[in-house]
């Protein structure tokens, strides 16, 4: 027989990258859909903060800084726990969006560290954890950028590529075992930092990105989305989701309103 599945109230969820934007927002709302949440990101202060505003709100909810490219602290992170219920892979971003010909292979090198191998980090260390828990699941938040390419992004898109592809193979090799794995692919999402840190923190060219569109998604719309595919009862995987803004046909096809 199956073992029986805990409530949620009894189950632990992880959330990567929780100290801003679509990572936050997950976690607020994993939180109130009864998730004990454990926020992880480099900035210590920020997740602090969340986990305090969780809790005093009646939550349950921990802050634990963490680097998913330091494999040694994803390990150490990872003894913490007996079981865990839900690992969010949201740690990650896009660093410039300049032309193949020109591109900076550190960039690139970072994108892969952070949006591939971090990921990977996480998911070997939770693996049995998940397993144990007797209904785990996986989420890695992609990107359409991991489905379909554009001008200037090739660094950003080759590393959603290579998330979509953990997701895709982990799925096949972890079949018959008690985890899901389910992938999120967001277009485009107006989140605080997200633009911003791919544009070395140059606010116009930031702006630029969304300029126009009438409603691109919010951080709460992912965090949505994600909550919902989690919440599905334990034999329903959804594989991938796509999510954009009406206003987003394609990564190329944008519809921007003159001003
Ligand atoms: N915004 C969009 O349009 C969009 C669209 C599709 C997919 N996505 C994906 O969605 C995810 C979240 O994006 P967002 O828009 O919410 O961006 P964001 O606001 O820039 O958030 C990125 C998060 O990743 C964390 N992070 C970055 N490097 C890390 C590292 N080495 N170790 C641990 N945490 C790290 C950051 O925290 P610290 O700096 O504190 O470590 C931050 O919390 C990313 O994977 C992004 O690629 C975004």
């Amino acid at each position: 027989m199956a073992p029986a599945v805990p409530p949620a109230a009894s189950r632990i969820a992880v959330v990567t990258g929780a100290s801003s934007g679509i990572g936050a927002a997950t976690a607020r709302r994993l939180a109130e859909a009864g998730y004990r949440v454990v926020l992880t990101a480099r900035r210590k202060d920020r997740i602090e903060v969340l986990a305090e505003e969780l809790t005093a709100a009646g939550h349950s909810a921990t802050a634990y800084p963490l680097d998913v490219t330091d494999r040694a602290a994803v390990d150490e992170f990872a003894t913490a726990f007996r079981t865990v219920g839900v690992l969010v892979n949201n740690a990650g971003g896009a660093l410039g969006a300049d032309p193949v010909a020109t591109g900076d292979p550190q960039d690139w090198r970072t994108m892969y560290e952070t949006n591939v191998i971090g990921t990977l980090n996480l998911t070997q260390a939770l693996l049995p954890k998940l397993d144990a828990s007797g209904d785990g699941t996986v989420v890695v938040v992609s990107s359409t950028a991991g489905h379909a390419t554009y001008e200037g992004g090739a660094g950003y898109v080759a590393a959603k590529h290579g998330a979509h592809v953990l997701a895709e193979t982990l799925r096949l090799e972890i079949v018959g075992r008690p985890v899901r794995v389910i992938e999120i692919a967001p277009g485009m999402v107006r989140t605080e930092e997200f633009a911003l840190t791919r544009f070395g923190g140059d606010a116009d060219r930031a702006a630029k990105v969304y300029e126009g569109v009438a409603e691109p998604l919010t951080a709460d719309d992912v965090a949505d989305t994600i909550t919902w595919a989690v919440t599905r009862p334990p034999h329903v995987n959804i594989d991938l989701l796509v999510v954009r803004p009406r206003a987003q046909a394609s990564n190329t096809k944008v519809h921007r309103e003159a001003r």
